[in-house]
């Protein structure tokens, strides 16, 4: 079955949006408050790897961060004005408080070893009203607790599998990684606002070959009823 087929049966079968979606309608939101508070926004993507949903924003942007632990490969992210290497669990002093109007944090916190010092440091470089905006993996998702689960080396080798690149095996932790315990954790580090969605996305993200795309589909079928389940949150709160 062809890349297209898949996801027109993905789409048939109402599996539910693609996470870049729900995060579009939130960074919708996030701007247009950024706006409403006048001037320029300045946006940081925490976390960015190679890709950027902040791009499709760049016209809107004054000035636009990346910051992520492994520098990207030169020529790469060239719709930045700034990029910094950074661990956000650790580097509190990246950059100076009140720093940006939104920061988008994208399939990013599974990967943290201190999410909580992480959500504080991402409150502390927003201004107050700023957005944030979160993506992760819900290990409420049975397939989800079982992949991490699995010991770190034999999942490096799966990670190659349903990975499009070796470059996107990142080390996996999966500490703040259901819905209940994000919000918690968003709310301890002094956010308002959070608002946790989920959606089926193991069939689309492990859909490079057909035995994980099926794998997946039947994942994203089983727990489709049971929000709390499926397998991608996208989380939304607000610095106050
Ligand atoms: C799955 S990739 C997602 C990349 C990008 N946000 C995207 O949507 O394509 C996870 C990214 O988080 C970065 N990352 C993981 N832990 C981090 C940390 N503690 N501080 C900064 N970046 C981190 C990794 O280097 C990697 O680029």
């Amino acid at each position: 079955m062809s890349r297209a087929g898949r996801d027109a049966l993905i789409s048939t079968l109402r599996i539910g949006p693609p996470p870049a979606e729900l995060v579009r309608s939130a960074l919708d939101r996030a701007f247009a408050d950024a706006e409403a508070r006048g001037g320029l926004v300045a946006a940081l993507d925490a976390g960015c790897g190679r890709n950027s949903i902040l791009a499709a924003y760049r016209s809107r942007i004054g000035r636009f961060v990346g910051a992520d632990v492994h520098s990207p490969p030169d020529g790469s992210l060239a719709y930045l004005d700034e990029f910094v290497v950074a661990d956000l669990c650790a580097d509190s002093e990246a950059f100076p408080p009140a720093s940006f109007d939104v920061i988008l944090s994208n399939f990013t916190v599974e990967h943290f070893a201190d999410p909580p010092a992480a959500f504080a440091n991402l409150r502390r470089w927003l201004r107050p009203g700023g957005h944030l905006v979160i993506t992760t993996v819900n290990r409420r998702h049975p397939f989800v607790r079982s992949y991490l689960g699995i010991p770190p080396r034999a999942r490096a080798r799966l990670q190659r599998l349903v990975k499009t690149t070796a470059a996107d095996a990142h080390p996996l932790v999966g500490a703040c990684n259901d819905p209940r315990t994000l919000q918690a954790a968003l709310a301890s580090a002094g956010f308002t606002s959070v608002d946790i969605q989920t959606t089926g996305h193991l069939a689309r993200a492990w859909g490079r070959r057909l035995p994980t795309f099926t794998l997946g589909l039947i994942g994203d079928l089983a727990v489709k009823p049971v929000a709390s389940r499926r397998s991608t949150i996208v989380a939304e709160a607000v610095a106050p």
